[in-house]
């Protein structure tokens, strides 16, 4: 069953947490990324658990091993339920941060959403299969570090569905409802697009965020991922 990560991203806690208060009880699991912790650090974290809100640490970490250990550690004490390390790092990385998880989840991130094909292959130097193949590739890297699951974008979300366990766990961003911009993302799908390739997990930020009325917005998105649930069973 799909759950919706709000994203955080606000420059100060305070903005955040009355968007917290404002979608209540519907809103129960929130993503910390780079600009909020940066700012509001730790105790920002330690206010959602307080309220009772499962929490996605993005910090997606990508350093050396013992570096990234430190790091995952410090998340793991913090009570925080999912944090996010760059598949990228490579396996030793991977292995290190695995080992001092603890009852943390951690999620590789593979390609980011705001990357196109052209955009990869020219980072890279090489051509590249397929999108999908690419995430795939990390996402197997993932896998057999033992890593809890992965970030990919909606559009990949099924062929890495059709060849991890299902436990293993997929998360999207890239999410945007019919109607509502791509803004910066590049491969985007709507909320039953995403849930329908298999995504446990789909992180919203703007198309709540930036919504005139955000608890309306996330009422809708979970309407419409129910709708895909029903259709299921
Ligand atoms: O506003 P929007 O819904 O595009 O926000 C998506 C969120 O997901 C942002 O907080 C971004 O940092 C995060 N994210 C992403 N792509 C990844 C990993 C995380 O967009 N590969």
């Amino acid at each position: 069953m799909a759950e919706i990560i709000v994203a955080l991203d606000f420059p100060a806690a305070d903005r955040a947490l009355d968007l917290v208060n404002d979608l209540g009880e519907a809103g129960t699991f929130y993503k910390v990324g780079l600009e909020l912790y940066t700012r509001a650090g730790p105790s920002v974290v330690e206010e959602l658990r307080d309220r009772g809100k499962s929490v996605f640490l993005d910090l997606k970490l990508h350093d050396i091993p013992n570096t990234v250990a430190g790091g995952v550690r410090a998340a793991s004490q913090l009570g925080v339920d999912l944090l996010t390390v760059h598949t990228a790092g490579g396996g030793p990385m991977l292995d290190a941060a695995r080992e001092v998880a603890g009852e943390m989840r951690l999620l590789g991130v593979t390609v980011l959403t705001s990357i196109a094909p052209t955009d990869l292959e020219a980072t890279w130097g090489r051509k590249i299969p397929s999108m999908p193949e690419e995430v795939g590739r990390l996402a197997d890297l993932a896998a057999r570090h033992q890593i809890h699951g992965v970030v990919v974008s909606p559009l990949e979300a099924a062929l890495i569905r059709s060849r991890v366990e299902p436990e293993f766990l997929i998360v999207t961003p890239g999410i945007r409802p019919a109607g509502v911009g791509r803004d910066d993302q590049q491969r985007v799908a709507t909320p039953s697009a995403a849930v329908a390739a298999g995504a446990d997990y789909l992180v919203v930020g703007r198309a709540i965020t930036g919504a005139n009325d955000p608890e309306a917005a996330l009422h809708s998105i979970l309407a419409e991922v129910d709708l895909v649930k029903s259709d299921d069973g």
